[in-house]
C-alpha cells in the first residue's frame, strides 16, 4: 500500500457556554463538510471530536503533510463552524482564526496542527491526544515518559526493536530553531531542555531507524498574534505497538496528572486531568486543563474508532489526584506558583495592566 497521511487540525471557533465546551451544531457542520470532502475523494476518512471549546478534525488522505487541499478544507470547515457559532452567539466565535483569508497552510494562521505520513503497518494502532486549556509544552512530560523512561515503558528494556532508543526533535518556538537529541545517550541533555516546557517543546519522536512514532502540534497562538488570544490547546499523534511502545505504555504517563501552564486566562498552573470525551468540559475556574485520548486502528486509511481511551476506571485515581492538586493550587489565588511565573505572564493580558503602573515607579 502507498503512504497515507494522518492530519489532526484543530481550532477554537466558539465556546458553549463561555470557553467550557463545543456546541453540537458546530460539530454537525464539521461532519457535513468533511463528509462532502470524503465523497469527493479528498479524504479517505475522518472523525470529528471536541475537547472543551476546541473543534478537532482527524483526517486520513494521500496528499502528504502540509497539503494545501487538506489545510484549505480544515480552514473552510473552521470558517463554516464560525458562521454557526456566530448565529448561536457562542462565546469567542472564530477565536482561533487569526487571518482574514486562507493562504496555503493553516500553520501560522491560528489553528493547531499535527500531521504524519507513513506506510500503514499490517496493524496500525494510533492514539490521538487532544488537550484544552494548556499549551504544547504539556506533551513534553508524557513524550519523555513514553519514549525514554524505562520505568514507564517496559519495552525500552525488554523489546529488542526499541532497545536502541528514540530521537527527539525539540523546537525553540521563541527563536524558531530546533535540535535533535538521541535517547538514552543524551537523555540528561534532553531533560535539561524539555523541563522548561514553555521554552522548549517536543515536536517529533522517531525510532532510530527513521520510523516516525509521534508528532505534536507546537504552534503558539500568542507568538502568531503578538498578544494573548487564548491558549494553544495542543494535539499529538502517537503510533503504538509492534516495535513501538504498547497502547498501555503510551497511556501510562497520564496516570499522573502533571502540572501544566494554562487553565484560567491561560495564566495559571494546573493539573492535566485525563478524561473521557464526555467529561472534556473544563468548568472549574475554566479547567482544570483536560486531555482526551482517541484510539483508532487504521485499515487502509480508514479510521476504525474512536475508542475513548480514558473512559476507564484505572484513570479515576489520576482524576482524583488532579482534583486535590487543583484545590491546592487554587488556594494560592493570584500568587505564584498558582499563577504562572512572571516571565510567562508576558504572553497573557497582565502586561496591559502593569503598563498603567509604569509611571508610578520612581
Ligand atoms: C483559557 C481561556 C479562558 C479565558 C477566560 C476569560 O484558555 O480561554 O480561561 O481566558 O474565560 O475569557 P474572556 O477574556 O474572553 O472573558
Ligand atoms: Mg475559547
Ligand atoms: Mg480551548
Amino acid at each position: 500500500m502507498s503512504k497515507i497521511t494522518l492530519s489532526v487540525i484543530k481550532a477554537d471557533v466558539g465556546g458553549y457556554v463561555g470557553h467550557s465546551a463545543s456546541h453540537p451544531e458546530v460539530l454537525a457542520k464539521a461532519e457535513v463538510m468533511l463528509d462532502a470532502a470524503k465523497r469527493e475523494g479528498k479524504l479517505i476518512d475522518f472523525s470529528v471530536l471536541a475537547c472543551g471549546d476546541d473543534l478537532e478534525l482527524i483526517m486520513t488522505h494521500t496528499h502528504g503533510t502540509d497539503a494545501e487541499v487538506i489545510h484549505k478544507l480544515a480552514w473552510d470547515t473552521f470558517v463554516e463552524g464560525t458562521e454557526v457559532a456566530k448565529k448561536l452567539k457562542l462565546y469567542g466565535a472564530g477565536q482561533d482564526l487569526l487571518a482574514d483569508a486562507f493562504s496555503g497552510n493553516v500553520k501560522g494562521m491560528g489553528p493547531g496542527c499535527a500531521e504524519m505520513e507513513f506506510e500503514e503497518r499490517p496493524s496500525e494502532p494510533v492514539i490521538i491526544f487532544m488537550a484544552d486549556k494548556t499549551s504544547p509544552g504539556a506533551w513534553n512530560y508524557p513524550l519523555y515518559k513514553i519514549f525514554a523512561d524505562p520505568f514507564n515503558t517496559a519495552g525500552l528494556v525488554i523489546d529488542s526493536s526499541m532497545h536502541e532508543g528514540f530521537t527527539f526533535v525539540i523546537n525553540d518556538p521563541m527563536k524558531n530553531k530546533r535540535v535533535k537529541l538521541n535517547t538514552p545517550e543524551e537523555m540528561y541533555d534532553l531533560l535539561a531542555l524539555i523541563g522548561s516546557h514553555e521554552q522548549y517543546v517536543v515536536d517529533t519522536v522517531y525510532r532510530k531507524d527513521g520510523f516516525v512514532a509521534a508528532k505534536a502540534s507546537t504552534q503558539k497562538l500568542a507568538l502568531i498574534a503578538g498578544k494573548y488570544v487564548g491558549k494553544d490547546d495542543p494535539v499529538m499523534i502517537v503510533r503504538a505497538q509492534a516495535g513501538l511502545p504498547a497502547v498501555g505504555e503510551v497511556l501510562e504517563p497520564f496516570s499522573f496528572p502533571h502540572v501544566v501552564s494554562g487553565w484560567m486566562r491561560g495564566s495559571h498552573n494546573g493539573p492535566l486531568m485525563p478524561v473521557s470525551f464526555k467529561q472534556a468540559t473544563p468548568t472549574r475556574f475554566d479547567g482544570p486543563p483536560r486531555v482526551i485520548a482517541a484510539g483508532f486502528q487504521l485499515a487502509d486509511g480508514k479510521l476504525i474508532g474512536p475508542r475513548d481511551m480514558f473512559d476507564d476506571p484505572s484513570y479515576d485515581r489520576s482524576r482524583a489526584i488532579a482534583n486535590e492538586v487543583a484545590d491546592y493550587l487554587r488556594r494560592h489565588g493570584p500568587f505564584e506558583p498558582g499563577r504562572l511565573p512572571h516571565g510567562d505572564m508576558e504572553y497573557t493580558t497582565l502586561p496591559a495592566v502593569l503598563e498603567k503602573l509604569a509611571d508610578r515607579f520612581s
